[in-house]
């Protein structure tokens, strides 16, 4: 199977493209750096051309008020060019809650990216994940000093890049689901104790504070952020990926 992976140079577009090319598929990265710029449409003829599936793995260079403009124009694009080439399925990665939490802009803009994809031309897949463990720096690095780092207690089941990657290669080279396949971690944190987790096994000795309204996960409240009944739980543990 032929598989153009937009974004196939990111966290987890690279290992997407791994695991397919190991399993026998031609999947081939694509991105501003291979040429192609799904923003403006620049080289996505070429990209698509004999491809049987496009995998969708970009990301809006920022998580503000810009980000439903790029999902929309990106789409949009995407969409007019993988049906013009006959491309047969059309896969993208969202997130897990993200119509639960409507204070938050980028998650706002991930449900329109996906309710562009369900109305559009081409046959769909939409994998959606909960937070990867990787991105636990920058959520750290998002309210702290020297000393303190300011965490909300905010419900999270985050998992690895990698069983992320995993999902979106099995979803890509199987059949369109026309429809969502939810994938989450194997357990559930509260973030500010998760935090405490993540410095302690850093030899970090900053303090966590929970504070309830400091960074983007605030926005979430409740179990918006977590595995509803049907999904998949992926199979590292964070302790198992911090030891790695
Ligand atoms: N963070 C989370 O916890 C989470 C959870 C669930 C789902 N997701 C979703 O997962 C997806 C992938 O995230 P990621 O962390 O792998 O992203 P990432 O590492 O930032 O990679 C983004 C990719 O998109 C490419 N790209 C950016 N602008 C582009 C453009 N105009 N045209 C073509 N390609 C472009 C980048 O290319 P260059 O490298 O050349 O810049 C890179 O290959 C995102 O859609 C995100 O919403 C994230």
């Amino acid at each position: 199977m032929q598989l153009a992976v937009i974004g196939g140079t990111g966290l987890i577009g690279s290992q997407v493209v791994r695991i397919l090319n190991a399993s026998g598929h031609e999947a081939v990265p694509q991105s501003p750096s291979t040429g192609l710029d799904l923003l403006s449409g620049q080289g996505l003829a070429e990209a698509l051309s004999g491809a049987d599936v496009v995998v969708n793995l970009t990301n809006s260079p920022t998580f503000d008020e810009a980000s439903p403009a790029f999902f929309q124009a990106t789409m949009d694009n995407l969409l007019t060019a993988a049906g013009a080439a006959g491309v047969g399925h059309a896969v993208i990665l969202s997130i897990v809650g993200a119509d639960l939490v409507p204070g938050f802009v980028y998650y706002q803009a991930k449900v329109l990216q996906e309710d562009l994809l369900k109305t559009g031309p081409v046959p769909y897949s939409i994998v959606r994940a909960t937070q990867f463990f990787e991105f636990m720096d920058a959520t750290i690095a998002e309210n702290a000093d020297e000393s303190t780092v300011r965490l909300p207690a905010t419900l999270i089941q985050p998992m690895a890049s990698a069983d992320v990657a995993q999902a979106v290669a099995d979803v890509s080279a199987g059949h369109p689901l026309q429809g969502t396949r939810s994938v989450a971690g194997p357990e559930v944190f509260a973030l500010d104790e998760l935090g405490k987790i993540t410095l302690a096994a850093r030899g970090d000795h900053r303090a966590v504070v929970t504070d309830n309204s400091a960074g983007m996960f605030a926005a979430a409240s409740g179990d918006a952020l977590i595995a509803k009944d049907g999904a998949v739980l992926a199979p590292t543990t964070y302790r198992e990926w911090l030891a790695r």
